[in-house]
C-alpha cells in the first residue's frame, strides 16, 4: 500500500466515451408489434425511440468502442489502465465475464477486472467502486464501463416492458484529478425485499435455460411498484450524496438522472426546483439503457453545453435489486 502522503486528494473522471447501435426502433415500429400507441408511450414514459443492437453483435463491442473513446479523451492507452469494472446485467455470456473479454481485446495488461451487476444502478456502483480503489491507492486508473443490451432480453410481445428499453454503452476512466475537482460525495443502497419486482426468472442456476422456460428469460417488471420505489428513493439519495459532499442543492448545476421515465425525472425536478436547463433528458432518443444511462446522460449534457469544467453535477440512478445510488462530482 502506498504511503498515505502519496494518496490522491481528488479522484474523478479523466475521459468519457459512449457508443450506441445505429439501428433505431421508433414508437411507430412498436405500434405494429404490440397493442400500443405513440401517444401512450410518449405521455407515460417520454420515449420516442430507442437504439437496438444489430443481430450477431456482442454487447461488449459497444463497451469496447466507448472505452476506446474514453481512453482517447483521457490521453491514455490501455497499458495505463490497472482495473476494469464492467457494469452490466446483460453480459455477453454468463461466463466468461465481459470485463475479461474487454480487457483481453483492448490489450489492457493483466489486472483486476470484474463484472458488476447492479442493473440500472450499475454505473453508479462501478464509479463508486473505482473511486474507493483509486482513493485508497489500490488502483491508479480504473476503466468503468456501463453497457447493456436490454433488447436481447426483451419480450416484444409484452407491451408493458418492450416500449421502455434500449441498448447502449458508456465508459469513463477514473483517476487522480486536480484538487477540488472530481467525486465529492456518494450514496448507495439496496432494498432486496423488492428483489423480484424486476426479474428474469430463468437463465440462472435456479432455473437453468431450457426449451421450456424461454419466455421466463425475458425481463418482467411490476412497473407501478418500481415507479413508487424510484420516486421514493430519488430525493433522499440525492440529499445523502450532497450531505457527504458538504453541498446544498442550490449549489448543484446539473442533475444527471437515470432515464427510466420522464415522469420520475419531472417529479424530482419539482421536488428540487430544477428547471429543464439544469437537467439532462435524453430518454426520448434512447429509452432506458440501464447501466449505460448515466454515461449517455453525461455525453448528452456535454453536447448540449451543460457540462463543462467545474460544473457541479449529481448523478442518480435506481433499478432492479432494488438498488439506488447517487454521486456528486465537480467535472
Ligand atoms: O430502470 C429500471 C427501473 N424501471 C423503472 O423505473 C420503471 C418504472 N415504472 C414505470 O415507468 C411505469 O410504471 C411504466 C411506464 C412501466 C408503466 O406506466 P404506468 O403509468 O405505471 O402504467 P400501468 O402499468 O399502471 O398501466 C396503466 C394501463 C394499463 O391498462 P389498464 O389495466 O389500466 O387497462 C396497462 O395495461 O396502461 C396499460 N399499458 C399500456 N397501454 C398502451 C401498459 N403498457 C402499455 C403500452 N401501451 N405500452
Amino acid at each position: 500500500m502506498p504511503p498515505l502522503s502519496t494518496l490522491p486528494q481528488s479522484v474523478g473522471v479523466l475521459g468519457l466515451g459512449v457508443s450506441v447501435p445505429e439501428r433505431v426502433l421508433t414508437n411507430a415500429d412498436l405500434e405494429k408489434m404490440v397493442d400500443t400507441t405513440d401517444e401512450w408511450i410518449i405521455s407515460r414514459t417520454g420515449i420516442r425511440e430507442r437504439r437496438i443492437i444489430e443481430e450477431g453483435r456482442a454487447p461488449s463491442e459497444l463497451g469496447i468502442e466507448a472505452s476506446w473513446k474514453a481512453l482517447e479523451e483521457a490521453g491514455l492507452s490501455p497499458t495505463d489502465i490497472d482495473t476494469v469494472i464492467y457494469c452490466t446485467f446483460t453480459p455477453d455470456y454468463p461466463m466468461p465475464p465481459s470485463a475479461c473479454i474487454l480487457q483481453g481485446k483492448m490489450g489492457i495488461p493483466p489486472c483486476l477486472a470484474y463484472d458488476l451487476n447492479a442493473a440500472c444502478s450499475g454505473f453508479i456502483f462501478g464509479l463508486q467502486n473505482a473511486y474507493g480503489l483509486v482513493k485508497s491507492g489500490v488502483a491508479k486508473r480504473v476503466l468503468v464501463v456501463g453497457a447493456d443490451c436490454n433488447s436481447r432480453f426483451t419480450d416484444y410481445k409484452d407491451r408493458g416492458t418492450c416500449v421502455l428499453f434500449g441498448d447502449g454503452a458508456g465508459a469513463v476512466v477514473v483517476g487522480e484529478v486536480e484538487e477540488g475537482r472530481g467525486i465529492l460525495g456518494n450514496c448507495a443502497g439496496t432494498d432486496g425485499t423488492g428483489a423480484f419486482l424486476i426479474h428474469q426468472m430463468s437463465g440462472g442456476a435456479v432455473n437453468p435455460p431450457s426449451a421450456d422456460n424461454v419466455e421466463d428469460q425475458y425481463i418482467r417488471m411490476n412497473g407501478r411498484e418500481v415507479y413508487k420505489f424510484a420516486v421514493g428513493v430519488f430525493g433522499p439519495a440525492v440529499e445523502q450524496a450532497l450531505d457527504k459532499a458538504g453541498l446544498k442543492i442550490e449549489e448543484v448545476d446539473l442533475l444527471v438522472p437515470h432515464q427510466a421515465n420522464i415522469r420520475i425525472i419531472e417529479s424530482a425536478m419539482q421536488r428540487f426546483g430544477f428547471s429543464p436547463e439544469n437537467v439532462v433528458i435524453n430518454i426520448g432518443e434512447y429509452g432506458n439503457t440501464s447501466a449505460a444511462s448515466i454515461p449517455l446522460g453525461l455525453d448528452t449534457a456535454r453536447q448540449q453545453g451543460k457540462l463543462t469544467a467545474g460544473t457541479v453535477c449529481v448523478l442518480v440512478a435506481f433499478g432492479a435489486g432494488l438498488t439506488y445510488g447517487a454521486t456528486v462530482l465537480r467535472w
